[in-house]
């Protein structure tokens, strides 16, 4: 199959795709999403195996409004409500319980609750309505790879397995969506995201957090919690900017090629290493979190990179986010001046 480039202008020939029941990938502003109409059961299931996705995890619906969400769920609390006012458009995902038969089992993995997002671009949010249906939407990698911040990377991933991507440039906040379980007595959120346990608890007062690394014989909130993370071809280090120095000596000590991942403050100390060797990860959190991705897709293109040097962050408010991300991919190894790693 010919995977098509679609322009943001060329959203008929892509609802048309999605339609006829093919896949098209598209933007959000967290990263691209793999797109089937969420009605239709036979292109959903195409969705797992175009990603080699485990037919258990669950898909989120993208809608183009509330109404639509109310259509399909047994009940829209008053935190609901409050919290797709505040924060829909955006990068806010909420699980609530559904009407029986609401969605094939392909959608919700056999659960009795789906996941509801209404993405802050507005290519997709006009996607979706001239469809005049939701759309399922996982992110648009493989399964086991970083999620995709460019239509390269859903190409790269992709290409051959479906029938377009509709290409807005780069996604803006490059981390996934916060996951909000609305199903439960308290809501629990499930995945960090920009959206913050804090911005939430402004809205509608104190929740919990469950987003652990879920145990081999655990039952996770999310399914999607207990499938091995991606993992890139190198072994990451977390490293403190204050740390890269000292870092930088033992990596060199190794006698491997390594690579770094720091704001252009920490690269500028290393002038004399390659190019290719120094990704920039910008200058604050914000650019950090939106390059995170194509950096550590950046190191798999380079497989003698044995270890990548990364910069932490605090793991406050979008910190807490990309930190999440960046502790997975580094199997929760961080870089310890004192030890020897
Ligand atoms: O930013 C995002 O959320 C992107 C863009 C494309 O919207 N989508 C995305 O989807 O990250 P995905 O499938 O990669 O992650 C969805 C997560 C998975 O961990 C899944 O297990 C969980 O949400 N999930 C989906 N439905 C659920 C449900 N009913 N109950 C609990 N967890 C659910
Ligand atoms: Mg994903």
């Amino acid at each position: 199959m010919q995977t098509k480039v679609f322009k943001p202008d060329q959203l008929a020939a892509a609802a048309a795709e999605l339609a006829a029941g093919e896949l098209v990938a598209f933007p959000t502003e967290t990263v691209y999403g793999l797109g089937a109409d969420a009605t239709n059961e036979a292109a959903v299931k195409k969705v797992y195996q175009a990603k080699g996705r485990p037919s258990d995890n669950p898909l989120i619906v993208h809608v183009a409004d509330v109404a639509t969400v109310k259509q399909y769920v047994a009940t829209f609390p008053t935190t609901a409500e409050k919290l797709v006012q505040a924060f829909w458009p955006g990068s806010l995902t909420i699980i609530l319980p559904l009407k029986p038969g609401a969605f094939s089992k392909t959608v919700t993995g056999g659960l009795a609750t789906a996941a509801f997002r209404n993405p802050r671009n507005q290519v997709t949010l006009d996607l979706i309505k001239q469809l005049g249906r939701p759309i399922v939407g996982p992110s648009a990698n493989t399964s086991g790879k970083p999620s995709p911040t460019l239509a390269a990377h859903v190409l790269h991933d992709l290409a051959g397995k479906i029938a377009g991507v509709v290409d807005d440039g780069p996604t803006g906040v490059g981390l996934e969506s916060t996951v909000i379980d609305l199903s439960t007595a308290t809501p629990t959120i499930l995945r960090p995201g920009a959206v913050t346990q804090a911005d939430i608890e402004a809205v509608i007062g104190s929740i919990t957090a469950d987003h652990h690394q879920v145990k081999a014989d655990e039952v996770p909130k999310a399914p999607g919690m207990k499938y091995k993370h991606y993992a890139p071809n190198a072994q990451v280090y977390l490293t403190a900017a204050a740390d890269f120095k000292a870092a930088a000596s033992w990596a060199r000590s190794q006698s491997v090629p390594f690579g770094l991942m720091a704001t252009d403050q920490v690269l500028s100390q290393f002038s004399a290493l390659a190019p290719a060797y120094r990704f920039s990860l910008g200058d604050s959190i914000t650019t950090a979190s939106q390059r995170l991705f194509d950096g550590l897709r950046h190191y798999d293109q380079l497989p003698e990179v044995k270890l990548i040097l990364a910069e932490e962050f605090p793991a406050q408010g979008l910190g807490a986010a990309y930190m999440n991300r960046l502790a997975k991919a580094a199997g929760q190894k961080r870089f310890e001046k004192t030890n020897d790693n």
